[in-house]
Formats: structure tokens, C-alpha cells, sequence
């Protein structure tokens, strides 16, 4: 495995690699959720190439960016492990050089959900993401549905610029008892730990009373709210239950829709979502 630190260089590897080549975008700090991304990457193509870049620009309060877990030695060691033939882990300044300017926007979908409590992070997102696969031109990139938002914007950005890279969403990992894995499940005290299984617990809720035949959203909604609420550590920033290509908040759910989360513990912010109705995002 080799660690490559410059955009020149990544860029004149991929050119060379046996292809197809997949790309695992992350920002570090690497669990299950992760390992899955790579095993599909390497069961679907000849080469795999994971980033590492904790992008600046899709962090809206500094606190988040100053407090997100990194460990690189331990990440590289599992990409080791994993066999994949390349690690990208450029510094800011190779990404981002002085003067930057330029920032993709996916437009009104960027600015709902988690776009509306983090202004501006899916601008970081999408331009982050924009930046690696001109760089790296992949021929598939993995991204995991417990991101539901970033997962359908990324499909829709490189629908929108053409861009040559099949997009593949691989299902959110589970703790044993149904919290999602997250980096940020790390800076969770014991108690709100055990406190986030109510996140879990609150979707699957939803999505018995859509599957016993409620199809309306307010009362599905309700339903997420107050299963949240009997968790005295739990503040639940929002749930929207939305189109899976649009994310445009449904009234009825008669087929498919995303109903997604996101909750706070003290200064921890988790989110997570469920599909009803199907597995659209993948
Ligand atoms: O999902 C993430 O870890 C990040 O948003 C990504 C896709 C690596 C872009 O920085």
C-alpha cells in the first residue's frame, strides 16, 4: 500500500492504475461503517483508492472541526490490513492552496435538512468531492446511506457535470444495538452512549407504523418525536420525511420516502435515516 500526499501524484498514479479503480472518500478515523465501503470497493474493482481528508469546508461550527476524531496511524494500519493499493492523504493546503475560490453548489437540495441546521457544509461537501474525482477519476465512488442527504446530492452532482464515476451507496453498519456508526459515536460519554440507541429505536418505530398502514407524514413524524423524547439526553434537532431524489418533504408516504434524523447529545450531533418503502439509495 502506498500513502500519497500530492495532488500531482495521486493524479499520476490513477492515470496508471489497473482499472476499474474505486474511490472511498472519508474524513479518517475509520470503523466498520468504513471497512464495509472498502470490501465492496475491492469486490467491484481491480484497484482501490481511499482519501483521508478532514474537509475544513464542510464544517460549519469550528468547535466540530477542532473536536472530530483523527487517528491516522491506526487508519492507515487498517487500510493495511484491508489490502488497498492506495491512501490519499493530502494537507489542506494541497487541496485548498491560498486564494481558493471556486465552490460547487448543488443548489436547493443542499440548503434542507442537514444543509438547513449546517449552512454551507454540502458546498463543502460537493466541492470536496468535485475536487477528488477530477483528481482521481474514478470509475466507482462508495458512500454510506446512513449520510442519506450527502449520498443522494453526490448522485445528483455527478448526474448534473457528467462526471464518469458510478456512484454506489452501501448500507449503514450497526452497532449491536442499532446505533449507526459514526467517527463522532467516539465523543459520546457512557451514558449518552446507551442514550443513542433511542435514534434507532425511533426510525424503526416509524417505519412499523408506515409498514401497519399510517401513510401520513405528521403522524409519522409525531411518532419519531416522541419515541426521541423519552430520552432525557436526547434533543432532537430535526426529522423530515422526504423524496428520495428530491429530499421535498412528503405529506403521504404511499411508497418510497427517506425519513431521516438528526438529534443532539449535549455537543454531539448524530443523524441517521431509514428508506421506507424500499432501498432507493442504494
Ligand atoms: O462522508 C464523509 O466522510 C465526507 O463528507 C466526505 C464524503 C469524505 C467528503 O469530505
Amino acid at each position: 500500500m502506498r500513502i500519497i500526499e500530492t495532488v500531482s501524484s495521486i493524479r499520476q498514479v490513477s492515470q496508471h492504475i489497473t482499472r476499474p479503480l474505486g474511490l472511498v472518500p472519508t474524513m479518517g478515523y475509520l470503523h466498520d461503517g468504513h471497512v464495509s465501503l472498502v470490501n465492496r470497493a475491492k469486490s467491484d474493482n481491480d484497484s482501490v483508492v481511499v482519501s483521508i481528508f478532514i474537509n475544513p469546508k464542510q464544517f460549519d461550527l469550528t468547535e466540530d472541526l477542532t473536536g472530530y476524531p483523527r487517528n491516522l496511524q491506526r487508519d492507515i494500519k487498517i487500510l493495511e490490513d484491508l489490502d488497498v493499493n492506495f491512501v490519499f492523504v493530502p494537507e489542506v493546503s494541497e487541496i485548498y492552496p491560498e486564494n481558493y475560490a471556486t465552490y460547487v453548489d448543488v443548489g436547493e437540495m443542499s440548503r434542507k435538512l442537514e444543509g438547513s441546521s449546517r449552512p454551507g457544509h454540502f458546498l463543502g461537501v460537493t466541492t470536496v468531492v468535485t475536487k477528488l474525482f477530477n483528481v482521481i477519476r474514478p470509475d466507482r465512488a462508495y458512500f454510506g446511506q446512513k449520510d442519506g442527504q450527502q449520498a443522494v446530492i453526490v448522485k445528483r452532482l455527478v448526474r448534473d457535470l457528467n462526471f464518469e464515476t458510478e456512484i454506489v451507496i452501501v448500507p449503514t453498519v450497526r452497532e449491536y444495538d442499532g446505533l449507526a456508526m459514526s467517527s463522532r459515536n467516539s465523543r459520546l460519554t457512557e451514558q449518552q452512549r446507551e442514550a443513542a440507541t433511542v435514534i434507532n429505536r425511533a426510525l424503526s418505530e416509524a417505519i412499523y407504523m408506515w409498514e401497519s398502514g399510517v401513510t401520513d407524514s405528521v403522524t409519522l413524524r409525531r411518532t419519531v418525536e416522541k419515541v426521541v423524547s423519552t430520552e432525557p439526553l436526547a434533543k432532537l434537532d430535526y426529522v423530515s420525511i422526504s423524496d428520495v431524489d428530491t429530499l421535498d418533504e412528503l405529506n403521504n408516504v404511499y411508497s418510497e420516502a427517506m425519513i431521516s434524523v438528526a438529534v443532539w447529545f449535549d455537543n454531539v450531533r448524530l443523524i441517521d435515516n431509514k428508506v421506507i418503502g424500499g432501498n432507493r439509495l442504494e
